[in-house]
C-alpha cells in the first residue's frame, strides 16, 4: 500500500526536506522546564522559544512528525474519543515551520502541492476548501488568485465572544505564548459537493486536515497580544487524520496502524469481531497513549501528569470491563504498540519490558479496587427494600473505594435501580466544601502569608552571622515589635538558616540581640524570603534590629550528614537494581533519611546489602562533596541527575560527590564522605504500586541500632544457652517442637470434647417441641466451650443449652439458644432471669449471653422457674 502511515508520515518529511526544511526529531511529550503545558499538544511547542524571538536556532525552516497528548488546557480530546472517529489523546502531528522566512504565500503554496500533487498526496482539488481568519484578507486573496480555489470555498471565519482574537481560526499554544491567525484546509468526504456554512461543524462530513498558523503575536494574558518582530509559520497536520483520508476509509481507527493494534486487542482477549468498537477504539486509543506518557517517564499518580496518565489507564480498563474481559490485558498491548511504531519512535526501544510492569501493577491494583466495589455495590442492590440506591453508597464507594461512579450507574442501570443524581451532586458539592474548610484551618496562618521580601541564604558557609530584621509577622500580621511569649514569623536580610525544601527540614536555633532572644523552631521558604518560625523566648525584637543569627550546628551537621548519604543512596540504587531508577520523594531529618523511588520489582536482602557496601566504600573513601553553579543546559549536558516534576531556575546548583554521584540540588551537605561515618538500611518496603521506600540511618544512629540488635541477639542466645553457630538452629528446633505440640493438643482438645459432649447429651431432656440441658461442665477453656457448644447446638437441632462451671469461688453461666428459635425465646432474657433471682451480673445478646453468680444454690432453686418460663414462651 502506497499510503500507509509509516509511508505518509516519511512523504511529509521527504516533502519538505526537499523544500530546503531540516528534518528535526520530536521532543518529548513532556515540555521544556519552563513551559507552562502538562504535555506537548503540538508541533510547535519545543520552538516556543524561537517563534519569541528568545532563541536563536541554526535553521529557518524545519519539519518534524511530533508526538502530542491533547487531555488537557486549551486542547483537550480525552472526552471525545471514542465517541468521534478522528479524535485521539495521543496523535502525532506532521509539522512545517519556518522562523522569519516564508511566510504566507510559500506556507500555502507548500500545503496545497503536497496534498494535490498526483506525486505526493494526489487530493482531489474539487473536495478540498479552506477557513481563514475574517480579518486576514492577505490569505483570502492567496487563496483566491494564486491557488485560485472558488470563492464559495473560501470561507471567512469571525471572532468568538465579540472578542478580537477570540476565533476558530486564531491559534493560541495556551493561555499565553505564540499565537496569530490561521488558515485551515479542510476535506469534504461527501458526494454533497454543495458547502452550506453550518456543515463545517459537521465532522463527519467535512474533516479538518491541515492547520497553518502564522505566528504574528506573543500572547502574555487572556487580552494583551504583544507583535513580534519576525514573523512565523507553524503549522500542523495530524498523521492519523490525513492517512485515513488517503487510505479512503471513513475513520482513523481503520487506518492500517490502529488497524493491526484493533487486531491485537480482539486476539488477546479472544473476542468477537462484533462486540463494541467504542470500547475498542478506546483501548487502541489509550494503549498509544499509556506507552508513550510512561516511555517519556511519567508515572501513574495521584497528582499532575501522573494522574492523567492514571486517568486514561483506568479509563481504558473499564471499557475491557465492559466488554467482558476477566484477566489483566491492557498491558499485553504494548508489545504491539512499540511494534506498529517501529523504527519511527527510537525513545521506546528497550522500554517494552518497564512500561508492561507499570501497567500490569496498575490494573493489578486497580481490579483490587473494583472487585472490592462490586462486591460491595451488588451486596447492596441484592438487599434493597426498593429500586433506589442510596446515593450515600455511590459516594461511598467513590470517595473511600475508588469506585468509579459511572461504572455504578452502569451496573445499576442494568439491574434498573434508580440513583438520585442531583442527591449525589448534593453530597459531592458539600465534600468539597468541607474538605476545603479543613485545607483552610489546616494552613494555618503560617503558610498563607505572602511575602516579598527576598533573603539571601548564607548557611552553605555560615552556621553564625549578624543580620537585619527586614519584617516580623505576629498570628499572621506585619508588625513592628515581637514581645516576649509570641509566637511570629522573622525575615532576615540574610541568614544561616535553611528553609525546609528538597525533602530537607528546616533549621533551628536562635535569633539573639543582647539579651533577647528569639527560638526558631522551624524554617520555612516564602517565594523569595526565607521565614524563621518560632517564639519570643526572652525580651523584644524590633524591625531594623542587627541581630545574631545562629542555627544549631549539631542538628546541621547530622542533617547534611544524612543528605549527602541520600544521594549516595540514589546513585547506589541505580547501580544494585541496574535500571534506572526516579526518584519520587525524599525526607531528610538529623535522625534519619528516607528515599521513595519507582521500581518495580521486589527487592532482596542482598541488594540491600549491597547497597549499604557501595554506600560505607564511598564514606571510606572520603572523596570530596562539592558544588558548583551553572545554566540547566550544562548541567544536563554533564549528566546531572534532575527531578522530573520540579521547576528549576536557569542557574542551578550541581552537587557532585567524587565521581560517584551528580544531583541538582539545593540542600545542605557535608564536605567529605567521611563525614557521614557509617550508613545502615533500617527497612525497605513498598509503599505503592511501583514505588519502594528505604527509610537509612547514619553516623551515631546507625551504630548504635548495630549495637542494639547485637544485644538483643546476645539475649537470646543466653536465654537459649546457645552460641552463634547453633542459634538458628535451636530457634528452628523449638519452633518444630511448638508445632508438633500444638498438633497433640488439637487432637487432645478433640478427645476432650468428644467425652464432654456425651457425658451431657445424657443429660438432655425435652421441654414441649424443644430440648433442654442444664449442666455443670469441666470443660473451663472458653474457645473450648465454644466448640463444644456449638456441635451440642448441631445435634440438638432446636433448644436451649445453660452450662456453667466454677471459677475461683464463683459460677460462670452460658446461656446459649439455636438460630430457629431466638424470635420466641432470647439468649439474654434467660440471663436476666438468673441475675435477678442469684444477684448474679452478666449480659449477652439474642443467641448468646453469660453471668456470674456467687452461689449455685440459688441457681438450682430457679431451675424450675426457668424450665416453665421456656416451656410459656415455646
Ligand atoms: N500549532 C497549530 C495546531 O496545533 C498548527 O493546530
Amino acid at each position: 500500500m502506497k499510503y500507509t502511515t509509516n509511508n505518509v508520515r516519511n512523504m511529509f518529511l521527504k516533502f519538505f526536506e526537499q523544500n530546503k526544511h531540516k528534518i528535526i526529531p520530536s521532543s518529548s511529550l513532556i515540555p521544556s522546564d519552563h513551559s507552562n503545558l502538562l504535555f506537548t499538544n503540538a508541533g510547535m511547542n519545543q520552538f516556543e522559544d524561537i517563534f519569541l524571538g528568545n532563541k536563536k536556532f541554526n535553521y529557518s525552516r524545519v519539519v518534524t512528525a511530533q508526538r502530542c497528548l491533547r487531555t488537557g488546557g486549551k486542547h483537550n480530546d480525552f472526552h471525545q474519543v471514542g465517541y468521534s472517529t478522528h479524535h485521539h489523546t495521543f496523535f502525532e502531528m506532521l509539522g512545517n515551520f519556518s522562523f522569519g522566512d516564508y511566510f504566507k504565500k510559500e506556507a500555502i503554496a507548500y500545503a496545497w502541492n503536497l496534498l494535490t500533487n498526483e506525486k505526493w498526496f494526489n487530493l482531489p482539488k474539487d473536495q478540498l476548501l479552506v477557513t481563514v481568519y475574517q480579518d486576514d484578507q492577505e490569505t483570502y486573496n492567496i487563496w483566491k488568485n494564486i491557488i485560485q480555489l472558488p470563492e464559495c470555498k473560501i470561507i471567512k471565519i469571525g471572532h468568538k465572544n465579540n472578542n478580537v482574537y477570540e476565533s476558530d481560526n486564531f491559534w493560541q499554544m495556551g493561555e499565553t505564548g505564540p499565537c496569530g491567525p490561521c488558515t485551515e484546509i479542510f476535506f469534504n468526504t461527501s458526494n454533497d459537493k454543495k458547502l452550506y456554512l453550518h456543515d463545517l461543524k459537521d465532522k463527519n462530513k467535512y474533516i479538518e486536515i491541515w492547520n497553518i498558523v502564522f505566528i504574528q503575536f506573543n500572547r502574555i494574558k487572556h487580552n494583551k497580544l504583544i507583535p513580534l518582530s519576525t514573523f512565523s509559520v507553524d503549522t500542523g497536520m495530524g498523521l492519523e487524520r490525513i492517512t485515513s483520508i488517503l487510505q479512503k476509509v471513513n475513520s482513523n481507527y481503520k487506518i492500517d496502524s490502529f488497524h493491526d493494534l484493533i487486531q491485537s486487542i480482539y486476539q488477546i482477549n479472544k473476542l468477537n469481531i462484533s462486540n463494541n468498537n467504542q470500547s475498542i477504539n478506546i483501548i487502541a486509543d489509550h494503549i498509544r497513549a499509556s506507552t508513550f506518557i510512561i516511555g517519556d517517564n511519567i508515572l501513574p499518580d495521584n497528582e499532575y501528569r501522573g494522574y492523567i496518565l492514571r486517568k486514561i489507564i483506568r479509563r481504558a480498563l473499564l471499557h475491557g470491563n465492559k466488554l467482558g474481559i476477566k484477566k489483566i490485558f491492557f498491558y499485553k498491548l504494548v508489545s504491539s504498540v512499540i511494534r506498529i511504531f517501529g523504527e519511527s519512535q527510537k525513545q521506546l526501544e528497550n522500554q517494552q519490558k518497564k512500561i508492561e510492569n507499570i501497567l500490569k501493577e496498575e490494573e493489578l491494583q486497580f481490579n483490587q479496587t473494583l472487585s472490592k466495589g462490586f462486591k460491595l455495590l451488588l451486596n447492596e442492590i441484592k438487599n434493597l427494600k426498593n429500586k433506589e440506591l442510596d446515593a450515600n453508597i455511590v459516594f461511598y464507594l467513590h470517595d473511600t473505594i475508588g469506585f468509579p461512579i459511572d461504572l455504578t450507574q452502569d451496573i445499576c442501570h442494568e439491574y434498573h435501580i434508580h440513583i438520585n443524581i442531583s442527591k449525589l451532586q448534593n453530597i459531592i458539592f458539600e465534600h468539597k466544601k468541607k474538605s476545603q474548610k479543613k485545607k483552610i484551618t489546616i494552613n494555618n496562618i503560617i503558610n498563607t502569608i505572602h511575602i516579598n521580601e527576598k533573603s539571601i541564604f548564607k548557611g552553605y558557609k555560615y552556621h553564625i552571622i549578624t543580620s537585619n530584621i527586614k519584617k516580623i509577622f505576629v498570628h499572621g500580621k506585619e508588625q513592628s515589635t515581637i514581645n516576649e511569649n509570641e509566637e511570629g514569623i522573622i525575615i532576615l536580610d540574610q541568614t544561616p538558616f535553611y528553609g525546609e525544601s528538597g525533602g530537607q527540614i528546616g533549621d533551628s536555633g536562635t535569633i539573639f540581640i543582647k539579651q533577647s532572644i528569639f527560638e526558631v523552631y522551624n524554617v520555612k521558604n516564602y517565594a523569595q524570603a526565607i521565614g524563621h518560625i518560632g517564639k519570643m523566648h526572652t525580651g523584644k525584637i524590633k524591625i531594623h534590629d542587627i541581630v545574631t543569627a545562629k542555627i544549631n550546628k549539631k542538628k546541621r551537621l547530622l542533617i547534611q550528614n544524612n543528605h549527602s548519604a541520600t544521594h549516595l543512596l540514589n546513585s547506589a540504587l541505580n547501580l544494585v537494581l541496574k535500571e534506572k531508577i526516579y526518584q519520587r520523594g525524599s525526607f531528610i531529618n538529623e535522625k534519619y533519611l528516607r528515599f521513595d523511588f519507582s521500581y518495580f520489582k521486589p527487592i532482596n536482602i542482598d541488594q540491600i546489602f549491597n547497597i549499604e557496601n557501595i554506600i560505607n566504600h564511598q564514606i571510606q573513601k572520603n572523596v570530596n562533596i562539592c558544588e558548583q553553579y551553572g545554566s540547566i543546559h550544562e548541567a544536563k549536558l554533564k549528566k546531572y541527575k534532575f527531578l522530573q516534576h520540579k521547576h528549576y531556575n536557569s542557574i542551578v546548583r550541581m552537587l557532585k560527590i567524587g565521581k560517584f554521584s551528580k544531583e541538582l540540588c539545593s540542600g545542605t551537605h557535608s564536605k567529605r564522605t567521611g563525614d557521614i561515618g557509617l550508613f545502615k538500611i533500617i527497612s525497605e518496603k513498598k509503599i505503592a504500586s511501583g514505588i519502594h521506600r528505604i527509610e537509612a540511618i547514619t553516623g551515631k544512629y546507625a551504630l548504635h541500632k548495630i549495637q542494639d540488635q547485637e544485644k538483643n541477639i546476645l539475649e537470646i542466645k543466653n536465654t537459649l544457652q546457645s552460641n552463634d553457630s547453633e542459634l538458628l538452629i535451636k530457634i528452628k528446633k523449638i519452633i518444630n517442637y511448638c508445632s508438633n505440640l500444638k498438633k497433640e493438643n488439637q487432637i487432645l482438645n478433640k478427645e476432650i470434647i468428644l467425652n464432654e459432649k456425651n457425658q451431657l447429651i445424657k443429660k438432655i431432656i425435652k421441654i414441649k417441641k424443644i430440648y433442654f440441658l442444664n449442666s455443670e461442665t469441666k470443660i473451663k477453656n472458653r474457645k473450648l466451650l465454644k466448640i463444644m457448644i456449638d456441635q451440642l447446638k448441631i445435634k440438638i437441632n432446636s433448644g436451649v443449652i445453660i452450662l456453667f462451671y466454677q471459677y475461683k469461688k464463683k459460677y460462670i453461666f452460658i446461656v446459649s439458644i439455636t438460630n430457629n428459635i431466638t424470635h420466641k425465646i432470647q439468649a439474654k432474657n434467660i440471663v436476666e432471669i438468673i441475675k435477678k433471682y442469684t444477684n448474679g451480673s452478666g449480659g449477652g445478646k439474642i443467641q448468646t449471653a453469660e453471668c456470674i453468680i456467687n452461689n449455685i444454690h440459688d441457681f438450682y432453686k430457679i431451675l424450675p422457674h426457668i424450665t416453665s418460663w421456656i416451656s410459656t414462651y415455646i
